[in-house]
């Protein structure tokens, strides 16, 4: 390999055909006069233009129509062009320098063209984290695997995105066991009911974590009581999800706090206190629906054994613990308020301080997440402990903000131009790198870029788990 141009921070390589490169490799090229090297990373490989290529290519295809037989080569120069034709242009992008056996992530000076030496570097050098206390591998490159602290998802800002059935919660599920066997909190909306048997093996058996999990089904052992989701949230689900006008909700609080003053906040006779109250009959229309609607969703109940333990929830979780939310075919409004509820609880329980930190896993966000809330969760929530990964198909339904602050991204496969236009937002790589390796990704194939790979870009194979992952889509053809 030889270096060929540089501009700016991409450097263009030759390669002869039988180098073996892929896009994502890293290179060292390592100049032994001045005794440093740089660190650059492959994303493009192309054909490498040599002055009369064409010429002789489009020789080769007239003569292959016209002249049947073997080509007369007496001085056996065919094979040397040959391996010219196939002689590939590494496109790589500058990552960082070696100086004395140290990886920096700054470099402005130039290797020597003639002398230098191009050789592989190994991810594992740059990106793994030695001595990690909490380590998990996420994937394997051609050569080495990919050993991470799980550390760097601590206080950060995570997105998992790339088409569909490309592996995104599939990795998300790594993610999150190899948390839980840290003792880390962790709260996943599950819309798909995919994540429920995270606690169980291959075999059905039960994995060493199992105890660790709890799933929670809206209406069966979910249920909240009044009083336990407090005026300020169901209004908010009232005003957010079913539109109440803000005439109508000031009458609502009136009402509510009546009843909490008598002692008497419960569902019949909040129902009661609703249909007889003293107001315009349009306004107690728009509040009866909407309570009817919430009521026919059946999350309330009186009875206190049947509430949600939110102190049990919040002791569970400070010793480490997963609560899977099973949102499948949950009725939209329902999904808006158990997320608009437990966002509120969990504010609630971080600020006064007697939750640690929770890791919510969010797929498909847009569902259920509310406008106001997602630059509430890049910055506000975050400083109070709320470390968000989201995952998703549809890259622009998650806001631009989210793209710029987030600390870890991975990226699964894009093709179309509107998603990667999307996904190119992101602050942590460029993004003529991003579009280059992110079009080509195989399924299963990912592009992990952030504080969790120490700013180096890596391209990884994620491994497979030991538990019912449950992601495959449901098919009528069976064969
Ligand atoms: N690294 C992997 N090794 C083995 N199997 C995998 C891997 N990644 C994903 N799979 C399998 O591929 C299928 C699709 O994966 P997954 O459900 O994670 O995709 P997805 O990107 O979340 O899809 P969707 O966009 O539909 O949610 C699943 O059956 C899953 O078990
Ligand atoms: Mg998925």
């Amino acid at each position: 390999m030889k270096i060929y141009k540089k501009q700016g921070d991409t450097v263009q390589i030759i390669c002869s055909p039988e180098e073996s490169v892929e896009k994502g490799d890293y290179l060292h090229i390592e100049d032994r006069k001045l005794k440093k090297g740089l660190i650059v990373q492959v994303v493009d490989i192309q054909f490498a233009n040599l002055p009369g290529i064409l010429e002789d290519m489009l020789r080769d295809v007239m003569t292959e129509e016209y002249v049947p037989g073997r080509d007369y080569d007496p001085l056996n120069v065919s094979s040397q062009i040959d391996i010219l034709k196939d002689t590939k242009l590494l496109v790589c992008k500058i990552r960082g320098a070696v100086e004395n056996g140290r990886v920096r992530t700054e470099a402005s000076w130039l290797p020597s063209r003639t002398t230098s030496r191009i050789v592989h570097y190994p991810i594992e050098r740059l990106a793994s984290t030695k001595g990690a206390k909490r380590p998990v591998t996420l994937g394997r490159t051609r050569t080495d695997s990919l050993t991470v602290d799980v550390k760097m998802l601590d206080g950060r800002l995570n997105i998992i995105t790339g088409k569909k059935g490309v592996g995104k919660s599939h990795l998300s599920k790594l993610l999150i066991l190899s948390l839980i066997k840290n003792g880390a909190p962790c709260l996943i909306i599950d819309i798909n009911g995919e994540y429920v048997n995270l606690g169980l093996g291959k075999d059905d058996k039960p994995s060493p974590v199992v105890g660790k999990i709890s799933v929670l089904k809206p209406g069966v052992n979910l249920r909240f009581s009044l009083a336990g989701v407090g005026l300020k949230t169901f209004l908010d689900t009232m005003i957010y999800a079913l539109d109440l006008p803000r005439t109508s909700s000031k009458v609502f609080c009136r009402i509510w706090s009546e009843l909490e003053k008598s002692g008497n906040l419960n569902l019949n006779s909040l129902n009661e206190m609703i249909r007889r109250f003293s107001c315009h009959e349009s306004v107690r229309e728009a509040i009866y629906s909407r309570f009817s609607t919430i009521m026919d969703l059946e999350l309330f109940t009186d009875d206190p054994r049947l509430e949600f333990d939110f102190d049990l929830f919040v002791e569970r979780m400070n010793g480490g613990h997963a609560y899977i939310i099973n949102m499948k075919d949950e009725h939209s409004i329902s999904r808006r308020l158990i997320v608009e509820l437990f966002i509120s609880k969990l504010t609630e329980q971080l600020s006064d301080m007697r939750l640690r930190a929770v890791f919510l896993f969010a797929e498909e966000a847009h569902f259920y997440l509310r406008e106001t809330y997602w630059d509430d969760i890049v910055t506000r929530m975050r400083h109070l402990g709320i470390f968000t990964t989201f995952i998703t198909n549809q890259p622009d339904t998650v806001q631009e903000s989210v793209y710029r602050q987030a600390d870890n991204i991975f990226m699964f496969n894009f093709t179309n131009e509107h998603d990667l236009e999307a996904v190119s937002r992101v602050a942590k790589i460029d993004g003529e790198s991003l579009r280059l390796i992110v079009k080509d990704l195989p399924a299963h194939r990912c592009l992990v870029v952030g504080d969790i790979v120490r700013d180096f870009p890596v391209v990884i194979n994620v491994d497979p788990l030991e538990v019912q992952t449950m992601g495959q889509t449901r098919h009528f053809f069976q064969d």
